[in-house]
Order: structure tokens, then C-alpha cells, then sequence
């Protein structure tokens, strides 16, 4: 591919609990400017304090959510919506009730569709339909992946379902009772799908992410590294906390 690499902005915050409020603040003029807007949601550790200020600056600073549109990254394959481990359960707890969204506007991937591969196809046309992502959250795995897209995903791929890497599901281990119990297949956004958003925001905070940042904005831009996609968006920041910072430039 000939795109020619463009760096994402990093701004570097004071601590973790400052970069949440930096990506909330981003998220919450979104929404402010353009209330109609269609918003790329992900789940994680990571966003839960971006979530908790924007539900405060829902309830405290007339944040209205009602009329956004989200569509959510991905969610694992064979978890029910009511799975307290599901993404759809987690937006519903961490953010859509309690910030006032319109539950009939917000969309997360069914990991229970009876058939993945057609769906997966009806999630990016909806997401078309909408006229397309303004802006999505991002975060980051320790492997590099973005959303569910493992290392070794082509940069131009689409919604699709996917086998988690082992190292996504011993992560995401600390969420279930084992590891057994985190499901090996997810359905994701491509690396496609999620560069088609017009502005990307990616947020990493702690030591343990900083290889994966340097790795992301300094490295070769290929599919081992699902992050440095990135350096192929006109229009993305890169939100950290000083750890998640530390190892860029070495
Ligand atoms: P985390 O996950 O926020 O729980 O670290 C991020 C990711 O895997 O994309």
C-alpha cells in the first residue's frame, strides 16, 4: 500500500486520571457540537474513567446523549447479551444507562448471531448507512491489537469474526472466573473499518502498555503491529499517562 505515514498527535497527561478526563472532554464536545453524531465506542480497563465522567458531566454539566449514535468495536462470540462479561452488558453498565443514551441508537456486534460471517457484513452496513464513524475510541493491546484485531490482521480489513491470540485471553482472564472461560472467537471491526472513522482516539495508560505505544508510533507499519495503523490516519491522537509514554524516542 502507498499511503504515505502521517504520525498521529501524542499528548502526554500527568497521570492516567487525567488522560480519562482528556478523552472525555474530546468525547464530550464531540457529542456538544455535533449532538446527532456517530460515536465508535470500546470496552476495557481502559475507558471505565473516560465512561464514569462522562456520565457526571451527563448528570452534573447537561451532557445530552440521547440522540448519539454508537457502534461499539466488537464483542466475544457465544456470550448472551445478560453475560455479565459480554461488551454489550459492560457498555450498559459503565456507560449507556447511566449517561442517557437511547438504547435503540447504541449498537454493539451480537456475538450470538446464527450466522457471524452475514452479520458481521449487516454491522458494516449499518455503520455506512449511518453515514460513517466521526470519531472512535480506541485502546490498545499489549500484542499491539486494536479491537480485536490480532497481530498479522491485514490493515485493510472489515468486520469479521476472529480467533483471539493467546496472549488477548490470558489479558482478559482477570475479567472471568478462569481462563477457560474466555471465549476463543470474537466478532470485531476490521482495521478497515476502524481507519474509515474520521477522527481516531487512542487511549493507553501504565508501564505495561508502553512497548506497545512505542511499537505503535515508531515502528514499521504493517499487520504485526495492528496499532501503527494509525501512522496511516490524518486525524488521530494518541492520549497516554507518562508510563504509557515512556519508552517513545528511546
Ligand atoms: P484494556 O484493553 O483497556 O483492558 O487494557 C485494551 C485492549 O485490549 O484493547
Amino acid at each position: 500500500m502507498n499511503t504515505p505515514m502521517i504520525s498521529p498527535n501524542v499528548v502526554v497527561c500527568d497521570s492516567s486520571a487525567d488522560a480519562a478526563r482528556y478523552v472525555a472532554d474530546l468525547l464530550a464536545s464531540a457529542i456538544r457540537s455535533q449532538p446527532e453524531m456517530i460515536l465508535g465506542l470500546a470496552t476495557g480497563g481502559t475507558p471505565v474513567d473516560v465512561y464514569r465522567e462522562l456520565i457526571r458531566q451527563h448528570r452534573e454539566a447537561d451532557l445530552d446523549c440521547s440522540r448519539v449514535t454508537s457502534f461499539n468495536l466488537d464483542e466475544y462470540v457465544g456470550l448472551p447479551s445478560a453475560h455479565p462479561q459480554s461488551y454489550r452488558y459492560f457498555m450498559q453498565q459503565h456507560l449507556f444507562k447511566e449517561a442517557g443514551f437511547s438504547s435503540a441508537n447504541t449498537h454493539v456486534p451480537d456475538g450470538m448471531a446464527a450466522d457471524l460471517d452475514q452479520y458481521a457484513k449487516q454491522y458494516e452496513q449499518l455503520i455506512s448507512q449511518s453515514g460513517g464513524i466521526d470519531l472512535q475510541l480506541l485502546g490498545i493491546g499489549h500484542n499491539g491489537h486494536i479491537a480485536f484485531n490480532e497481530p498479522g490482521s491485514a490493515m485493510e480489513s472489515r468486520t469479521r469474526v476472529v480467533e483471539l491470540a493467546e496472549e488477548t485471553i490470558n489479558a482478559n482472564s482477570r475479567f472471568f472466573e478462569s481462563t477457560d472461560e474466555v471465549p476463543r472467537r470474537a466478532i470485531t471491526m476490521g482495521i478497515g473499518t476502524i481507519l474509515e472513522a474520521r477522527k481516531i482516539v487512542l487511549m493507553a495508560t501504565g508501564e505495561s502498555k508502553a512497548a506497545a505505544i512505542a511499537d505503535a508510533l515508531e515502528g514499521v507499519c504493517d499487520p504485526s503491529n495492528p496499532a501503527s495503523a494509525l501512522q496511516r490516519h490524518a486525524n488521530a491522537v494518541v492520549v497516554l499517562d507518562p508510563p504509557a509514554a515512556s519508552r517513545l524516542g528511546s
